[in-house]
């Protein structure tokens, strides 16, 4: 089973897929977690990228879009071997990350062939300006209105691909028994 939390930065993605890991792993599943984009040399590039004031460019944004493609073929052995293994995988951003930040939907789909897609995805949804406080100010996406639009794209997307909507605005604790009650349902646990 691959589950894949996404959202607008900010969103509290990290926090959250943690909490996930320790309540599965105390609920007895063996459980790997991992994010995009990865620690892999491609991953570290495009971090650096991001810090570029022009990553939002329509260009950049065709370049990065390869690289999150490439980047995210390395992770899709692990989960793989995870998922073979009879492990949950829990995963910060999946390539609907690239659906709803770089724009065509077609080429990205060409491009992401061989990306697996989640069984589950969780989208936390939560208003920009809150987002953007939270958020250390570290690379170029972190922008109201590009996140404006983000957030618009994540809302359609779930709507098509019948991602779970989570309010994120609602503190830590009931996001997380929301976040718990959606994927325990999925996986059969009682709760
Ligand atoms: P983020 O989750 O913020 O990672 P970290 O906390 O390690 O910095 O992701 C970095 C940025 O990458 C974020 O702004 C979203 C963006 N992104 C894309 O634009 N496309 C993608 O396919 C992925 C995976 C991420």
């Amino acid at each position: 089973m691959y589950v894949c939390l996404e959202g607008i930065d900010g969103s509290g993605k990290s926090t959250q897929v943690k909490l996930l890991e320790k309540w599965l792993s105390r609920c007895g599943h063996e459980v790997l977690r991992v994010f995009e984009p990865t620690n892999s040399k491609v991953g570290n590039l495009i971090r650096e990228m991001l810090q570029d004031p022009h990553a939002t460019d329509e260009n950049f944004q065709k370049t990065l879009g390869l690289l999150f493609a490439a980047d995210r073929m390395v992770l899709m052995d692990k989960i793989r071997d995870a998922e073979g293994e009879g492990r949950i995988v829990l995963s910060d951003r999946c390539f609907y990350s690239s659906m709803a930040y770089q724009n065509d939907a077609e080429w990205l789909s060409q491009i992401n062939r061989f990306a697996r897609k989640p069984d589950l995805v969780l989208l936390l949804d939560l208003d920009p300006e809150t987002a953007l406080s939270r958020c250390e100010g570290k690379d170029s996406f972190e922008d109201v209105d590009f996140l404006k639009e983000i957030r618009d794209k994540y809302l359609e997307l779930a709507k098509k691909e019948e991602f779970f909507v989570i309010n994120a605005n609602n503190g830590i604790n009931k996001v997380h028994d929301d976040i718990k009650r959606v994927t325990g349902r999925k996986l059969g646990m009682c709760i």
